[in-house]
């Protein structure tokens, strides 16, 4: 090594240096001692640096933290020491029982000292330090054997590169969540909504979303963050006696640890700290789902060991449901791509957790009456998981002598068509047809689908814009838009314009099956799209079928034989399917006699896979014609159990159905 070599290395060294430290008081300590400009300053420097010598550049370079060119599939690891997970409880009971379990077990009478904890509501991370260095960033997968995120994880800012201090043990494995802030998980649904894109249903979500991310750059640009809350393997050290003091140890290596975590003397210490953190919850950035208590002495813990997936020494505490109280202002009726009106409460808005709510829908009339509701009425609302919020339940006793009953309307409130509702079914509908724009937009929107034609950029903020413009009123119109016209509309750039026109044209290369499913027959899913295609093949069979042979169609019972003859009966969409292939839309023949190798196989997925969503694992399952279905029965033939399998894993064992695991899928799917 020459002595500018070594200049220059030492220069480089100090720089990293330098920058973990304002990275440090910036992202963990919250406490920057130097302006973002000086900051941006260092970095640059660095950069430059790298730029000319690049073989000096370390993977724990703080510039290395902007994201790795994407991987194929995420590679799996194996902890050395299992990830666990924790029993709930709900009730100070269950706390105390708990409590006393524990005593019991240990012979001890003494009060027992926990250590307090938030519950953060994210995605469980090991972190794997070897001399200091981070090499490995693992998700919690199914315990024992999770996925290979390094890259992703390393994008994080308050996930250190290098562990600061001396006594560093040789290797250790940090355990904690990363999660993503209410604001931030608010902006991102706001930026993807702007986008047309899919919005994450929570926080949870968007950040297990944005760790496995096979393009670390997009996890790069989502602003997560990560509390560490334990430990697995460590290797030359010895670790102190209590867990409180192994966090204070993470904290000092410069890991981020909560700042609100508590040692309690007892288990009453642990019920006051719950109600404390159940009043401060709301007013938190992040969300919280509960507290968790773990026997603070780990001698203790090591003798309490586990049962099964969860650890005897620790419990979390939950909070309940997601319920809110709030007022119903205003009912509006949409309507839905078959006319079908729901009713949809507008609230007084209100936050569930980190979430604003301002609609809740009320399903039907039914539903109304059932629950009677009325506009003026306080209620409580649930947000669960994905599922669109809903009004569980009115508070009658605050009901005013102001409140007004909720009017099914006569006519469509979008095309003032006549509403009709058919006897013995919960819906009404709008009459307008096509003539609805309502009807037409869904009508649109469902043709342009990810399932259906999958025009990609086609999204519902698109769609409302071509209809109200008149540019598109019939599904075949969206064939016949010119550049021009989509450049012209409002917020759209020519790039867009020119994407969307090249995803139209490539839309007209589909699958008969998908073409049928996109016409939005009522009635016809994706799965009975799929079986008409197999059973008829061609369109004009299908198109003159008799109502006998399409019942001889599996799934296929009288009331959806009916609306496929009615549809096809009618002349004006015999028109638009001869519009839409005139237009160039085209799909490849179906062989008569062709028996698919998956032909008579049902499947069902569950748990998360690594290589690709469960909808491009059922696709790929369909195309070998496989059936792919929701729940488990003896009839299934194979369950696929991917990450975090639950329920359905466990019925499947209990039915001895066979269950394979991704790598057997993926042997399936690439030998056929
Ligand atoms: S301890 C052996 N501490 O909750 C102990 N977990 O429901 C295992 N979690 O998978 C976990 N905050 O992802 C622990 N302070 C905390 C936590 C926490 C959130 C998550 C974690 C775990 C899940 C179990």
């Amino acid at each position: 090594m020459t002595i500018a070599d070594d200049k220059l290395r030492r220069e480089i060294e100090t720089l990293h240096q330098q920058i973990y430290d304002h990275n440090y008081r910036y992202y963990v300590l919250d406490d920057p001692s130097v302006t973002d400009a000086d900051y941006d300053k260092l970095f640059q420097q660095l950069k430059k640096l790298e730029e000319k010598h690049p073989e000096l550049i370390s993977p724990d370079s703080p510039t290395q933290r902007v994201g790795a060119p994407p991987l194929k599939i995420f590679s799996n690891v194996t902890h050395s020491i299992p990830m666990l997970s924790l029993d709930n409880a709900f009730t100070e009971e269950d706390i105390l029982a708990f409590d006393q379990r524990i005593h019991e077990r240990l012979h001890i009478e003494a009060p027992i000292e926990y250590s307090c904890e938030p519950k953060l509501d994210g995605l469980a991370i090991s972190l794997r330090y070897e001399n200091g260095s981070l090499v490995q960033a693992a998700t919690r997968g199914d315990g024992s054997v999770g996925e290979d995120v390094t890259d992703n994880i390393k994008t994080i800012r308050t996930v250190p590169l290098t562990l600061q201090g001396r006594n560093l043990p040789a290797v250790l494995e940090v355990r904690g969540e990363v999660f993503i802030s209410k604001k931030s998980f608010n902006l991102l649904n706001e930026q993807a909504e702007a986008r047309q894109e899919k919005t994450f249903a929570n926080p949870r979500n968007a950040a297990a979303g944005s760790v496995r991310q096979l393009d670390s750059r997009i996890t790069a640009s989502r602003p997560l963050a990560i509390y560490c809350y334990g430990i697995g393997l460590v290797e030359g050290m010895k670790l102190p006696a209590k867990h409180s003091e192994v966090l204070a140890c993470l904290s000092n290596w410069g890991l981020r640890v909560s700042p609100l975590i508590a040692v309690a003397q007892d288990a009453a210490g642990c019920l006051a700290y719950y109600q404390q953190m159940a009043k401060k919850r709301d007013a938190l950035p992040y969300e919280i789902d509960g507290v968790v208590y773990k026997v603070n002495s780990l001698a203790e813990q090591e003798r309490l060991g586990f049962v099964s997936r969860a650890p005897r020494w620790a419990i979390a505490h939950k909070f309940p449901a997601e319920e809110a109280h709030t007022i119903i202002e205003e009912v509006e009726f949409q309507v839905g791509r078959t006319g079908a009106l729901t009713p949809v409460a507008r609230l007084k808005p209100v936050h569930v957790h980190g979430v604003t709510i301002s609609n809740a829908t009320l399903h039907n009339m039914d539903e109304v009456r059932r629950k009677d509701i009325h506009i003026g009425d306080h209620v409580i609302v649930r947000r669960a998981g994905d599922v669109i919020p809903e009004v569980v339940s009115v508070i009658t006793a605050k009901r005013s002598s102001q409140v007004r009953k909720i009017k099914l309307p006569k006519h469509c409130p979008v095309c003032h068509s006549a509403i009709e509702q058919i006897e013995g079914e919960a819906v009404a509908r709008c009459t307008g047809k096509l003539f609805c724009s309502a009807q037409r937009k869904e009508a649109i929107r469902h043709f342009a689908s990810r399932r259906a034609m999958n025009i990609e950029g086609l999204g519902d903020k698109l769609v409302e814009q071509l209809v109200d413009a008149g540019l598109v009123s019939s599904l075949a119109d969206i064939y016949s838009l010119t550049l021009e016209q989509t450049a012209n509309l409002e917020r759209m750039g020519e790039k867009s314009a020119q994407n969307l026109f090249e995803e139209i044209n490539k839309s007209k290369k589909t699958t008969f099956a998908r073409f049928l499913y996109s016409l939005g027959i009522r009635e016809v899913g994706e799965a009975t799209a799929k079986q008409l295609a197999l059973h008829f093949k061609t369109l004009q069979a299908l198109q003159t079928a008799s109502i006998e042979s399409l019942q001889a169609v599996e799934d296929v019972g009288p009331v959806v034989a009916m609306h496929i003859l009615h549809f096809f009966q009618e002349a004006h969409n015999r028109e638009m399917i001869r519009k839409l292939l005139q237009a160039g839309i085209h799909w490849p023949k179906i062989e008569a006699g062709h028996q698919l190798p998956l032909q008579g196989k049902t499947f069902v997925l569950t748990g998360t896979l690594s290589a690709m969503t469960r909808d491009e694992a059922k696709e790929h399952l369909e195309k070998l014609g496989a059936k792919v279905a929701g729940s488990v029965s003896s009839k299934t033939s194979y369950v696929v159990a991917g990450v975090e399998a639950g329920s359905k894993l466990d019925k499947a064992n209990k039915l001895g159905v066979a269950v394979l695991d991704e790598p057997a899928l993926m042997k399936i799917l690439s030998k056929r």
